[in-house]
């Protein structure tokens, strides 16, 4: 049977972008039950400035309570040596850098050029391989930015190159707007996947447009088998104006279920914790396949 790995990123891109604050408890309940749902790889905080992003301002205290040795891989993202140390410090195996194909995004977002980035990653990489953690590799503003419009897939493959050559053992494609279509998404993903290998890429797909979806099917169809989403479409960035949340882990789960591709996650657990999420924002959730299922009876 054909399977996907899907990362779970909602714990991280979901909660950085909530307003209302999630209590470190809370966040832990609902990472166990994504963990329980059979995600194996959840991105579960980021050692960023707490003046840049207060909702991460708790990760080390998250990151000390999980069971790092344990089946689940539980990636942290790290933009300096900073953060590398707080990594160091919580034990983490695997961190993520995040750059951009935008010069405008990745000053807004990191305070940096994209070669000041790609100089700060080489640092924390150095780190990351003295330390046997394993390093992923964000690629932001992948169809189009929004403070420069469309991106040349040629830049996109040129930073995602850059972060393989580094050593980034995947890299994550973000349309971190989700303005992206299928046509300008394999269009990019055909200029990347020239300099990096496509069991090698990740799908990074926000929903603003209600695209996310269709760009997931479309890149599964061209050979994209890891996809980046978030429990109830939770996500965005607070320095990418008007990104909505990121496509909902439970909506790709139901995709993959219809293709007959496995994904192992269990999607009733993984709605019971959508609805808990949602219970917590005081919200529904956002995703099409939770609400059509209805909040469980507990
Ligand atoms: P800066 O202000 O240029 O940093 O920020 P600095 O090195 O000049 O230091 C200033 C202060 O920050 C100092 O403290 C440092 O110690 C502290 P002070 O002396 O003033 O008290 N500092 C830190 N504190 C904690 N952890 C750190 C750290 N580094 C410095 N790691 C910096 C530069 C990168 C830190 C800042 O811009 C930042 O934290 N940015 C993060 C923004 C972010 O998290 N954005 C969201 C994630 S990216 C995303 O969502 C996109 C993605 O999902 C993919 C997609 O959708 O496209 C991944
Ligand atoms: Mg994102």
């Amino acid at each position: 049977m054909e399977t996907v790995k899907l990362v779970e990123v909602g714990p991280r891109d979901g909660l950085q972008n909530e307003k209302q604050a999630v209590g470190t408890n809370d966040k832990l309940a609902l990472i166990r039950k994504l963990a329980e749902a059979g995600l194996n790889t959840i991105e579960a905080g980021a050692f960023v400035s707490p003046k840049w992003v207060p909702q991460m301002a708790d990760s080390l205290a998250v990151l000390k309570a999980l069971p790092l040795s344990g089946p689940v891989n539980y990636p942290v993202l790290v933009p300096n040596d900073k953060g590398m140390e707080q990594a160091l410090e919580a034990g983490v195996r695997e961190i993520a850098v995040f750059g951009a194909a935008s010069e405008s995004f990745s000053q807004k977002n990191i305070n940096a050029s994209i070669a000041e980035s790609l100089a700060r990653f080489d640092s924390v990489m150095a780190t990351a391989r003295r330390h046997n953690v394993r390093v992923r590799g964000y690629v932001s503003c992948v169809v189009a930015c929004p403070y420069e419009g469309r991106i040349a897939p040629a830049k996109v493959a040129e930073v995602a190159a850059r972060l393989l050559d580094m050593g980034c053992y995947e890299i994550s494609l973000g349309d971190t707007i989700g303005v992206g279509t299928p046509n300008t998404v394999l269009d990019m993903l055909e200029a990347v996947s020239k300099f990096v290998p496509m069991n090698q890429l990740a799908g990074h797909f926000h929903d603003t447009y209600g695209m996310a979806i269709s760009n997931i099917h479309a890149s599964f169809g061209a050979g994209l088998r890891t996809f980046d989403s978030s429990v109830a479409g939770l996500g965005g960035c607070p320095y990418a104006r008007g990104a909505s949340g990121n496509v909902a882990t439970e909506d790709v789960v139901y995709l993959m279920q219809g293709l007959g591709v496995a994904t192992g996650v269990d999607l009733s657990r993984l709605v019971a914790a959508t609805w808990f999420v949602a219970g917590l924002l005081g919200r529904e959730p956002d995703s099409r396949v939770a609400r059509a299922l209805g909040r469980p009876e507990v």
